[in-house]
């Protein structure tokens, strides 16, 4: 299928891009310098000219705290730059597939987050996402919004990737143990897309066009994710300092937004409904180690810089 990409130089967008080349697709990706979804001619000028079977929106304002003094920014990207999508994408005829985050959510509600339950952002990269969602459900019906949480991935800066780089320099880590979600590789992002589009019959009627939640399991606090990172680092035979582990609670370690306590995404519906499994994230982030880092038993290389 010929799949057109933006935000394809993102920690998803590029796993996005290696996945689909990899299984034969005609891939049109674009960094954000080559296609700005904040530009609605350009836009409309790309998807004209390739005229895609599909297009994934990897593209986003992820700058959570700095989203705070930077409101215009977040908006024309999470909620401008969705909408010029969904309009053209509309025009032509294209279904669009987006995707979105738990912090739609509060993270008040003790059980994991179903589909149907109302979004209540606490923050403005929060409120910016859900104002795309709402943007692209109103402009266009054949439209996919999967929504994740705890990216982590080989490509771009994330969880996995600072703790590694802060053990170098520190004997002891603080780590939130409060809050509760389930880390989710970009490469299961990637191919839980792609299966979607694969198996879909785009032109049949009643297609189940929708928000879908999508999250790895099993569920833990970043303490629980940290501790995992460590262990396997440790059997990979990592000679990287050792360090102590801390848990303290999110009071402990504030940050300009105050993050949802609990960010668990309930993945029933798109099981039943599109037949996609959750993945098991530490597996996935064994994959990542071995293929970022260089481990053998007496020489630590760091392969990747941040
Ligand atoms: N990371 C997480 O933990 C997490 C959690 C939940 C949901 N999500 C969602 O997952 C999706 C992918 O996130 P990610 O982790 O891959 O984020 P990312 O690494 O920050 O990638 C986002 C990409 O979007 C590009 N971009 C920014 N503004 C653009 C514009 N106007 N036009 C085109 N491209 C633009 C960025 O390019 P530049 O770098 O050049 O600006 C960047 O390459 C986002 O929708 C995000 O909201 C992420």
């Amino acid at each position: 299928m010929k799949i057109l990409i933006t935000g394809a130089k993102g920690q998803v967008g590029t796993d996005i891009v290696i996945e689909a080349e990899k299984r034969g697709h005609e891939v049109y990706g674009f960094a954000s310098s080559e296609l700005d979804i904040t530009n609605k001619d350009i836009v409309d000028g790309q998807l004209t000219k390739i005229k895609p079977d599909v297009v994934i929106n990897a593209a986003a304002y992820t700058a959570v705290d700095k989203a705070e003094a930077e409101q215009e920014k977040a908006y024309a990207v999470n909620e401008a730059g969705v909408k010029n999508l969904a309009e053209i994408c509309k025009t032509l005829d294209i279904p669009l597939f987006h995707i979105s985050t738990d912090y739609v959510f509060d993270g008040e509600k003790k059980e994991p987050y179903v589909e149907t339950d109302t979004p209540n952002p606490t923050s403005v990269y929060g409120a910016s996402k859900l104002a795309g969602e709402v943007a692209l459900q109103q402009i266009w019906n054949k439209h996919i919004i999967l929504r994740v949480s705890w990216v982590f991935g080989e490509h771009g800066n994330n969880f996995v990737k600072t703790m590694l780089r802060l053990s170098e320099s520190r004997d002891e880590l603080s780590v939130v143990n409060d809050q509760y979600g389930a880390p989710t590789a970009a490469k299961s992002i990637a191919g839980c897309l792609l299966n979607i589009i694969e198996k879909s019959k785009f032109g049949v009627t009643g297609f189940p066009w929708g928000v879908y939640h999508y999250q790895s399991d099993p569920c833990v606090t970043w303490y629980g994710f940290a501790e995992e990172i460590f262990s396997q680092a440790s059997e990979k035979k990592w000679r990287g300092r050792r360090v102590k582990l801390k848990a303290i609670s999110s009071g402990q370690f504030p940050t300009p937004v105050k993050r949802p306590g609990n960010s668990k995404l309930d993945g029933e519906k798109i099981q039943r409904v599109l037949g996609v499994q959750a993945a098991d994230w530490k597996s996935q982030l064994s994959v990542m180690l071995d293929n970022i880092y260089c481990f053998h038993s007496h020489d630590f290389r760091y392969l990747k810089s941040n």
